[in-house]
This record gives C-alpha cells, structure tokens and sequence, in this order.
C-alpha cells in the first residue's frame, strides 16, 4: 500500500527521536522484520478505480490512500466501527483502521489487533506515549507511528477503539510453509512481491511473508491469505523452546495454555510471525522497557536470531481462539 509513505512525510520529524539505544552489532535488526519505509519511484495513478474480489464497493486510487476514512470492502466481515478506527480525527490523528484494517487484521508493518484484550491495546498506548515502547530501526512504521497516534488520541477514543479491536476475532490467514528455496520476490512497499518473471531463490535464515494476491498489498483486501515461508526445522524447534520456556518459564505459563492469551497477557498463537521476530527482537534489546513488559525480559535474555525466527514460525502455525 502506499499509504506508509506517506507516512514518513507527515510524522518524520519523529525520527531525530528515540535513538538513545542500539541494537547489538553481532545480533542486528532483520530488515525483513523492520520494513523500511521508501519512496516508491512509479505509484498507481490515484484515479484508476478500485475494487476487489467480491466486494461491491467501487472507489478511487485516491479513496484507497485517505488516512481519515477507511476502505469498507466487506461491511459484513465486522462490527459497526467507533468514529476513531473509521474515521480518526482530523488533523493529526488517522483512522486506527488506516493501518490496522477494518477486521483488526494489520499488515507486516503495522500489528493485528484483532481479539487482544483490551487492558493490554491501552496499556500499549501508554507505552507508546511514554516512550518505554520504541523499534530498533527508526525509519519503519514500527519507529514512527504509533508515538504520534498514542500522543493524538484521546482517552474516550482510546477506550472506544481499544473495546472494538478486542471483541474482533481473529482469523486465521497465516499458512506456515517449512522451505528452502522460495519464489524470487521484490520488496514492495509493505509485503514482498513475487516477480511475474519467475524463478526461486534460497530462503537463508529469514521469514519470508508473501501474500497469495496482490490485492492485498494495493489495495487492502484483508481476505487475501498469506503463505509464510520459514526454514526447515523451524516449527518443531519454536514449539520446543516455547514448551521450554527458551530457558526460563514455559510461554504458556502466562500466555495460556494455548497460547491464546490469558487476562491482559496477549495473544500469540496465529500471529504473523515477522511481527512476533520484530517484537521478541525489541523487548531483548531493550526497545520495549518498563514494568508491563519487565516478565518477558529472561524469556528473551538469551534468543539468537535462528531461535526468535523458530518461536514466531511455531506460535504462528497455531491455531487462535475459536471466535
Ligand atoms: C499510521 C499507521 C498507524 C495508525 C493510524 C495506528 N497504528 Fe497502531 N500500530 C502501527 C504500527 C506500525 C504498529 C507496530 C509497532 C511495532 O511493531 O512495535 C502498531 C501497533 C499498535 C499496537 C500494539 C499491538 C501489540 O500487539 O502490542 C496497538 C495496541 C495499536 N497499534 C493501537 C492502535 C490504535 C488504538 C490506533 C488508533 C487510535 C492505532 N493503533 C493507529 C501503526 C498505526
Ligand atoms: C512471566 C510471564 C510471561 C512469560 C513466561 C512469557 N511472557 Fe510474553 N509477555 C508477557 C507479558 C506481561 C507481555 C505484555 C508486555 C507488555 O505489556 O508490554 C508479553 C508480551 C509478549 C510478546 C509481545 C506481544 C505483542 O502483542 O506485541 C511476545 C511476542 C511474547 N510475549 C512472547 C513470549 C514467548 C515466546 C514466551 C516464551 C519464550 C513468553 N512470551 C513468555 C508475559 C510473559
């Protein structure tokens, strides 16, 4: 989508922040977890008319990339949405749903919201504010837009978009794929684009998520699923270190016994497993502090790059609380 460019236009004065902490040289930040934001050389006309499969709703290009009203493709698959998710509030605070989706869904840049509990998006929200929750790479979604949304918001906005996320359920979309050579992909603006021309590549240790339709990267069609290519071995290993604990507690003991969340612990079971990379990644170094998130820190004291790839591809080949 292009909307992320955007983005980096409207709130990059952020970036000069939050560069106290660094991220370990032997350990660096995968760049297919922490999507860059760039400028795309050739964007879709903004008057081309869009649809997508199945819906009835026919809009501009233009339509497509406002952040103050967000894309309804398919009323039926939520809730009516609170002012804030559909609409945000003008000038400076877009639609939760701009980038978090109608369903709550997210995209790899961004987060699914769908089905957290709601003590937990709030208590985020503080963090965000607070600056206890930054991203190791400034320049990204993760670095910048979540400061400006929790410094916007109100706390009647907060609570509002805060109770529809949790009551979404959250479906599954996500197919794990163990495998050692891929399609050859080039980096779109949020997901990887498989080249029409063909061909594969070798996988390398990395998560490689690939929608199964363009669809869902230009236009925001969260019914496109999405196949996540991980390396051989990696399920089996990630559901050794989570029964484990990576050598602290089991992750069940305060994510539930299903991993499917527990009081205001989050959910982890079904999601995208680059966001689970980028997370485990800044709580370890340190990007994610203060005392709501001070339980994770033993639990990812000692990840090594192959290990925080093998939990997200295991948490994310399980199955989410049956709505
Ligand atoms: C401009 C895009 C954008 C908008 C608008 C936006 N978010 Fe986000 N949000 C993000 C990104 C990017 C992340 C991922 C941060 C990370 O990776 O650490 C995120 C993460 C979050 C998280 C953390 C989820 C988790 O599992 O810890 C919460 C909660 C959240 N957003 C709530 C909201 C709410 C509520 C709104 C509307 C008031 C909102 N967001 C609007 C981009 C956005
Ligand atoms: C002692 C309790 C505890 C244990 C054990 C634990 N966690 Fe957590 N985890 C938490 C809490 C609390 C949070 C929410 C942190 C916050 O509020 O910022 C969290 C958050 C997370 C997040 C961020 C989720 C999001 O939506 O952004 C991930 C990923 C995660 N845990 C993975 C794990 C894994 C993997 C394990 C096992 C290796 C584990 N946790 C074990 C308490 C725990």
């Amino acid at each position: 989508m292009h909307k992320l460019r955007a983005a980096a236009a409207v709130v990059g004065i952020v970036l000069a922040w939050g560069t106290a902490l660094a991220a370990s040289k032997s350990d660096p930040p995968p760049p297919w977890a922490f999507i860059l934001l760039q400028h795309e050389s050739d964007p879709p006309p903004t008057s081309r008319r869009v649809t997508v499969p199945g819906s009835e709703l026919h809009v501009t290009g233009k339509a497509v990339i406002d952040p103050f009203a967000v894309t309804d493709w398919f009323p039926e698959d939520h809730p009516p949405m609170p002012h804030v998710v559909a609409y945000g509030r003008r000038p400076h605070l877009w639609a939760c749903g701009y980038c978090h989706m109608a369903t709550g869904v997210g995209d790899p840049a961004s987060a699914a919201l769908a089905g957290l509990p709601a003590a937990y998006i709030e208590q985020q929200l503080a963090e965000f504010r607070a600056g206890r929750r930054q991203c190791a790479v400034a320049r990204t979604a993760c670095g910048i837009a979540m400061r400006q949304v929790a410094r916007e918001v109100s706390a009647a906005d907060a609570q509002a978009a805060a109770t529809y996320f949790s009551r979404l359920p959250y479906r599954r979309y996500i197919h794990v794929v163990e495998a050692t050579m891929v399609p050859k992909t080039r980096h779109g603006n949020l997901y990887p684009i498989t080249l029409a021309s063909g061909g594969e590549e070798p996988l390398g240790l990395r998560i490689l998520q690939v929608p199964d339709s363009d669809a869902l990267e230009e236009d925001g069609d969260w019914r496109v699923s999405i196949t996540a290519y991980v390396p051989p071995g990696s399920v089996a290993r990630g559901r050794a270190l989570v029964r484990g604990g990576a050598g602290a507690l089991p992750c069940a003991s305060c994510h539930g016994a299903r991993l499917q969340g527990e009081g205001a612990v989050p959910p982890l079971a079904g999601r995208p497993p680059t966001y689970i990379v980028r997370q485990l990644y800044d709580i370890q170094y340190g990007y994610r502090s203060g005392t709501a998130v001070a339980p994770m820190r033993p639990e990812v004291a000692h990840l090594t790059a192959g290990d925080r790839i093998a939990i997200a591809a295991y948490l994310a080949s399980l199955r989410p609380r049956a709505p």
